[in-house]
Parts: C-alpha cells; sequence; structure tokens
C-alpha cells in the first residue's frame, strides 16, 4: 500500500499541473511546494560529495552500459583541440574561445570573469545587430557581418583573433535597512584591437560559462509543466511574470521551447553541444556544417566531413545530461531552515522554483520520472536594467534573462575556489547577486534589503546549503 501511494503521489502532482494550463484563463500553478528538506537534490542521481569533484561525478542510477557511455563522453569533454591536420582532436579554430570544453567549464563547473591583466577564459561575448523585428516574433540574433554573434578572441596561426575585450569596474555602494553597506561592481566592457572596425550599434552579451551537471533532469522536466508556470500578463498579480523563450531547433527545423543557456537561447543539450563545439571551439559538427569564420576574410580550412563525428557529439551529450546532482547539506541546521523560511516569504521561490517531476527523456532513463530540486522554473524574466546586456536573443528581450538553476550554488567556491555569479561574473558573493535583482524581482531585492543581518545571514546559510 505505501508502495502504491509513493507511485501515486508523483502521478497526482504532475496531473494537477496539466489540468491547471489546459483550462481556459491563466492559472496560477497552485500550491508552489516551497518547502524541501530532501537532500535529494537531483532524485536519484544525486551524490553525496561535498569535495571540489563534486559537479562531476556520473549520476550513481547509471547502468553499466550507460556508465561507460558517460565515461566515452567525459574523455571527449576533456578533449584538447588542436590545428589540423593533427591525428588526434584536428579542426580546432581557425577561431575559437578555448580549446576544450572543460577549459570553461573547469571541474564541470563554472567560469568567472579574467583577473585583471588575464586574458579572457571562460567568459565570451555574444555579438549580433539590432533586429527592428525582435519585439514581435523573436527572431533570431542577426550575425554582425565579418564577425558572426560570438567574439572569437583566439585564433590558430595565418589566422586573427576577432578581437579583445577590456572590462573596467565602477564600484557603487548599497545601504541596507539596519546600514550595512554592500559594494557592487559595474562592469562596463569596451571590444578593443579588432581585426576589422565593428558596426557603432553592434549588442555585445556578456556570458560566463554555467555549470554542466544535473542538465539532463532539466532537459526530461515535461514541456507543459514548464509552460504552467508561464504567466506573460502577470494575471495572479504577484508582479512577476514567467515567459518562455521559443528558439530554432535545427534538427526539427522549428521553433521549440528554449531550456539551455543563459537566455534560454538553446532547445536542447545535443544542439547545445554542438553549438558550443562550434562556436566556441571553431570544431564543426553535422548540426553546424559550417566553420565558424564563414564569411570573413579569414582563412577557412572548410571540410566536407564533420570535424566531430555524431557519435562523440551524442556522447558528450549524453555525459552533460548524467552528471551527478550534489545532496544538500545541512537541511535540519535552524539557520538554514530560517533562511528557506525567508526565501519563500521575499518570493524568490517563485522564480527559482524548489521543485519539479521529471517526465521521461528518451534514451536516458536515470533522469526520467525524477523529483528533484533544481530552483529555476527555466523562463524568463526582466531583471532590470541594471542587468540588462540590451542584446535580444529570440524572444529574450534586452533585459530577460532564465532563472538560473541554485542547485550546488553553495559549492561553487570549493570546486571553483570562486565565488563570481551572475551571467558576467560580476557578483563577487551571493549577497552581491541578490542585490543585483530588479525588475520584476524588485520586491525581492527589496524585502532582502529590509531584513535584519540575522536575517541575511539566514537566507545566504540557506543558498550554502544548496
Ligand atoms: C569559451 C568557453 C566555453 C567553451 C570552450 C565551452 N563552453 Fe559551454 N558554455 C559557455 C558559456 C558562456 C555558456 C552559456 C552560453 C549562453 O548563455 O549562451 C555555456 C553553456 C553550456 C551549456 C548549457 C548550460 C546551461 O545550464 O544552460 C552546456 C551543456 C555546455 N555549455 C556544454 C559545453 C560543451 C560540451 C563544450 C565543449 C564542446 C563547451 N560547453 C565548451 C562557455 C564555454
Ligand atoms: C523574477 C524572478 C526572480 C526572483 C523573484 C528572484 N530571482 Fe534570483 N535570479 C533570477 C534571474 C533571472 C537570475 C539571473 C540574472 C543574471 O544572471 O543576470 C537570478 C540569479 C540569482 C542568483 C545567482 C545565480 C547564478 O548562477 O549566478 C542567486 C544566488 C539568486 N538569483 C538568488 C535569489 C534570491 C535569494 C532571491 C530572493 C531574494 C531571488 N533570487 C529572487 C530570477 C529571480
Amino acid at each position: 500500500m505505501k508502495y502504491f501511494y509513493s507511485l501515486l503521489f508523483p502521478i497526482l502532482f504532475v496531473s494537477v499541473l496539466l489540468v491547471a494550463c489546459d483550462s481556459e484563463s491563466p492559472v496560477a500553478v497552485e500550491p508552489i511546494p516551497v518547502f524541501s528538506t530532501s537532500e535529494l537534490a537531483g532524485g536519484e542521481t544525486t551524490v553525496f560529495d561535498a569535495s571540489s569533484h563534486a559537479f562531476s561525478t556520473p549520476a550513481p542510477n547509471l547502468s553499466e552500459a550507460a556508465l561507460s557511455k558517460h565515461l566515452e563522453g567525459d574523455v571527449e569533454f576533456e578533449a584538447v583541440f588542436v590545428t589540423a591536420p593533427a591525428v588526434i582532436n584536428p579542426g580546432l579554430g581557425p577561431i575559437y574561445n578555448n580549446v576544450s570544453c572543460i577549459n570553461c567549464h573547469s571541474r564541470d563547473g563554472r567560469g568567472r570573469p579574467p583577473d585583471p591583466d588575464e586574458g579572457l577564459v571562460s567568459l565570451l561575448f555574444r555579438l549580433s545587430l539590432p533586429n527592428p523585428e525582435d519585439a514581435i516574433d523573436g527572431k533570431p540574433p542577426i550575425p554582425v557581418p565579418g564577425f558572426g554573434t560570438q567574439l572569437n578572441n583566439r585564433a590558430i596561426v595565418n589566422a586573427s583573433p576577432e578581437g579583445k575585450v577590456k572590462i573596467t569596474y565602477t564600484e557603487q555602494t548599497l545601504t541596507t535597512a539596519d546600514g550595512t553597506r554592500v559594494h557592487l561592481r559595474y562592469p562596463d566592457y569596451t571590444l578593443t584591437e579588432t581585426y576589422q572596425p565593428l558596426p557603432e550599434e553592434v549588442e555585445v552579451s556578456p556570458r560566463v560559462a554555467p555549470v554542466v551537471f544535473g542538465l539532463g533532469l532539466l532537459e526530461a522536466i515535461p514541456e507543459d509543466v514548464i509552460l504552467a508556470y508561464a504567466d506573460e500578463t502577470d494575471a495572479n498579480g504577484d508582479g512577476i511574470s514567467g515567459k518562455p523563450n521559443y528558439v530554432w531547433d535545427v534538427v526539427q527545423q522549428r521553433y521549440n521551447l528554449g531550456r539551455f543557456g543563459w537566455k534560454a537561447n538553446q532547445p536542447s543539450l545535443q544542439q547545445q553541444v554542438a553549438a558550443a563545439y562550434h562556436d566556441d571551439i571553431g570544431i564543426t559538427t553535422s548540426l553546424f556544417m559550417t566553420e565558424n569564420s564563414a564569411g570573413q576574410p579569414q582563412l577557412t580550412n572548410h571540410n566536407a566531413k564533420p570535424e566531430v563525428s555524431d557519435e562523440i557529439l551524442d556522447v558528450v551529450t549524453f555525459y552533460v545530461q548524467t552528471l551527478a546532482v550534489p545532496a544538500r547539506r545541512n537541511v535540519d541546521d535552524p539557520q538554514v531552515k530560517q533562511g528557506e523560511q525567508l526565501f519563500a516569504e521575499a518570493q524568490c521561490a517563485n522564480c527559482h522554483v524548489p521543485t519539479f517531476r521529471t517526465g521521461v527523456l528518451t534514451g536516458v532513463p536515470s533522469v526520467s520520472n525524477q523529483t528533484i530540486h533544481p530552483y529555476t522554473d527555466m523562463l524568463l524574466h526582466d531583471m532590470g536594467p541594471g542587468l540588462a546586456d540590451n542584446r535580444p536573443d529570440f524572444h529574450a528581450s534586452g533585459s530577460e534573462w532564465r532563472t538560473p538553476p541554485l542547485w550546488g550554488i553553495g559549492l561553487v567556491r570549493t570546486v571553483n575556489g570562486h565565488t563570481n555569479f551572475l551571467h558576467d561574473g560580476r557578483a563577487r558573493d551571493l549577497m552581491e547577486a541578490i542585490l543585483w535583482h530588479g525588475g520584476e524581482a524588485e520586491a525581492s531585492r527589496k524585502a532582502v534589503e529590509q531584513m535584519s543581518k540575522a536575517e541575511r545571514d539566514a537566507l545566504i546559510a540557506f543558498l550554502e546549503s544548496l
């Protein structure tokens, strides 16, 4: 009987959401389960490892065959590409940002902006020209002639890097209600040493490499469940809308729900991985056959055959689908519990949605039918002018970003040795990241500004437990 109930509960939970989204008028999804005392952040894919390997462990529920596929993907994720012709991993560039996946997603974790005097490593810049039609139909970004949609700051011999970026920060001080002063650094980006002039009106979007664990679970959340949280017209009047992105799916040749990237600009992990090979390393796959330097007065060592095979694309996709989610820590600590309460009261959970039940992801049973605690709604939100990049991406406006998952955020320091957060890594700790929240999250930020020091400490203790 007990077994029967545990099976039935998730089915009931999902069907409530489905009914909600079928009905005519927009309804709030209710009730959002805002509390989770479960340590099992990734369901059966959770790993109890709070060491520097916390993000790079295979899901413990993989079959033997699946584990060996995952490990093949791991090797390719770490593969260092070199200039063709070479026996191993040829095809780098001609222009690129880095030579391997792992160089940006260090320990499967997150990147950061460069230190002063350091070149760009794991922060990249997307480019485009203004698109007058953005607001109406969510068109893809318009490539900049001679540059495409991403600045490649490195190049192989005989080719020129597209340019460099100079980053400067201006400090601003914010004072909370109890008189605590917090310093925020406001970044300014200047593109320099471009190999040919950039048009004045170029739009620039800085993006730091996000963590890559738990992503198969996010891919397995049924689309209608995500859409049930969307509230574009803010019908429930909580000041928070939430809007799906719809982006071009090159395999299905249609617009599909965007899930990955800081603006939900990629529809699937397969396409995200193929785009990473193409845009970041200059490696072609069957999805993106044209070199990223195409259309440029640059050397293009174009091959008829993809530089990375479908088999490799498949194992790398599987690898990022099946990395384990680290377990939560200190869930019963009274301070953590108080912080969780404050997280709900400040409406953080309206965007950083704690709990989902995944559906079935074909070919990846370990992430299917799992109860997970990612703290994201996978939707776009207007975060105000402070965080705006002013570069629309399909339906995402210049000030909209996808709610990033917060699972594992308390382990970034241990894994990556830094605490730089937000899309461009401008925040130097979790509190700075919160105090940058504006737009739809304005009320949340104000609530945090009104908290006592003990309450803010509790909120951070909760985030550190994720
Ligand atoms: C130059 C640094 C860099 C390299 C190299 C790189 N990435 Fe990324 N990766 C990023 C950035 C930046 C993003 C966010 C992109 C965006 O928002 O558009 C990202 C996003 C992703 C995501 C989506 C994560 C999420 O939560 O939405 C995956 C998966 C991913 N990369 C996998 C890979 C793989 C696989 C490779 C190697 C083939 C790779 N990356 C190479 C910087 C890099
Ligand atoms: C309206 C939706 C919304 C609300 C409400 C909201 N957030 Fe966020 N949060 C976001 C988005 C979107 C980002 C990414 C912004 C960016 O990178 O520019 C973000 C980023 C973050 C980050 C940094 C994550 C990372 O990977 O860099 C933290 C930490 C965070 N939020 C915590 C909170 C807390 C705590 C609250 C409540 C006080 C809160 N958020 C309320 C949408 C929201």
